[in-house]
């Protein structure tokens, strides 16, 4: 059995999207749902390179439209406010791409439409922001810190320069580090770092050193990726495929050596430091919805999600971006995926399982009037051995947690899957 189908850290996935067959107009989508407790995303689809693995919507080096960019950003997050007058935030994201990648004046300028324009509260409550080695400075990180931001993410994927080669993504151990120490010594209270296993050439050892490597720095989490090589990416180009046999062994060895060291384990990719801080937030991604800005960016109620075309290849990304960018009226929605009972029911599922969460038995009975432990999918699990329950609290047990990328899949529905398969993906 490949446990690796994928990361279902959303559900319906984005390739489930399609155009609707006329478009809705923001305020009717939102009118009827609770507009407190929201999610609030920012996307910036830029980065400095393209690395071998990345399949986000994101591109490499644009020699010009960042400007017009946070024009659109100005534009999408104003008809927000003015449409839906009452929408109160609790957390956020800023992600991509690579937030950091825009200069100084740029990160000002975004972080100042997020919070003034479209109104999210950073000082006041829990967000998190995605940056990279080579796009990080000491000026960014002040900006980031007087606005409040709690937790900084950075791709580290390996402290073997051999290995992030064979990503696509060449990068100096010594600029990561100084990338690292610059985070770790910021006043932003949450650092994160990122790594991948299952690289052609990594071995027990090399992984072994981008685990102490990266320990050695008391980040507050590490996220630990399983590398996947994915349609239309740098690696899916290339003819020496990665093997990843060594998945499931490095795995073990990293949630070992983890747990060991100060860490507990959330889900299968994260595992928190013992001392961090508890994160200060009441939103429930299965009861509260998102708003999403940007290109690429994805939006949810719980009827109808939405974003705007997604694609990999740089050509197509590009028009896009260019497409958003000269974008006038962003009041009316036409593209996503509307929620019938059933999908309902799934995404509380795999929001509820996946990546860390505890599903609540009295709440799906309330949502759905209907006890979980009817549905087959349920049972078939517990007779696997992947949840474990605790008063009225499922969640995924030791064995559960090393096959949530077979277990997310697994709830996807028929519809969803015949979506997805025949996406057109450019
Ligand atoms: C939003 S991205 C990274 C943020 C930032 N742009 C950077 O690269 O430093 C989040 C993480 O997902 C992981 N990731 C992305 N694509 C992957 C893939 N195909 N296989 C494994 N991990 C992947 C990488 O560890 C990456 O750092
Ligand atoms: S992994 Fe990060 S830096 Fe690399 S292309 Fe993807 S978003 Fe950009």
């Amino acid at each position: 059995m490949d446990i690796y189908q994928q990361y279902a850290y959303s559900y319906p996935h984005k390739l489930a999207y399609r155009e609707f067959d006329k478009p809705l107009s923001l305020k009717e989508v939102w009118q009827t749902e609770n507009q407190t407790k929201l999610f609030a995303y920012l996307h910036i689809p830029y980065c400095e390179m393209r690395c071998g693995f990345c399949n986000l919507f994101t591109i490499a080096n644009p020699k010009q439209g960042l400007d017009s960019y946070l024009a659109a950003l100005r534009r999408e997050a104003t008809t927000y406010r003015a449409a839906l007058p009452n929408i109160q935030f609790e957390e956020y994201a800023i992600g991509g791409g690579t937030p950091t990648y825009l200069n100084v004046d740029q990160l000002a300028n975004m972080l100042s439409i997020f919070k003034n324009v479209l109104g999210v509260d950073t000082n006041e409550k829990y967000g998190s922001i995605e940056t990279s080695p080579k796009s990080i400075n000491a000026d960014k990180i002040k900006l980031i810190e007087a606005y409040g931001i709690n937790r900084i993410s950075i791709g580290i994927q390996s402290w073997i320069e051999a290995e992030t080669k064979q990503l696509g993504r060449p990068q100096t151990p010594s600029l990561a580090a100084m990338a690292i120490r610059q985070l770790v010594d910021s006043a932003i209270p949450e650092v994160n770092i990122d790594l991948i296993y299952g690289i052609n050439g990594q071995t027990t050892e090399s992984w072994q050193y981008s685990l102490e490597s990266t320990v050695a720095y008391q980040p507050t989490e590490i996220f630990l990726y399983p590398l996947y090589t994915r349609p239309l990416t740098g690696l899916a180009k290339i003819n020496s495929q990665p093997t990843n046999e060594n998945r499931p062994s490095l795995y073990r060895q990293g949630r070992e050596y983890l747990l060991a060291n100060g860490y507990e384990q959330v889900s299968m990719r994260c595992f928190r430091s013992l001392t961090a801080p508890t994160v200060p937030s009441n939103y429930d991604a299965t009861l509260h919805g998102m708003i999403g800005i940007g290109a690429g960016a994805r939006s949810y109620t719980t009827k109808v999600h939405y974003s705007g075309p997604y694609a990999v290849s740089r050509k197509a990304i590009k028009s896009i971006i260019q497409h958003y960018s000269e974008q006038e009226d962003f009041s009316s929605i036409n593209y996503g995926i509307h929620l019938n009972e059933e999908e309902k029911i799934r995404r509380f599922l795999i929001k509820s399982l996946i990546d860390g969460g505890r599903l609540n038995t009295h709440t799906f009975r309330e949502m759905f009037n209907q006890s979980i432990f009817e549905l087959e999918v349920i049972q078939d699990f517990f007779d696997q051995g992947f949840l474990e329950k605790e008063s009225n609290f499922i969640q995924l047990s030791r064995t559960g947690l090393e096959m949530e990328d077979w277990i997310g899949p697994a709830l996807f529905s028929s519809q969803v899957n015949d979506r997805m398969n025949t996406f057109q993906l450019l």
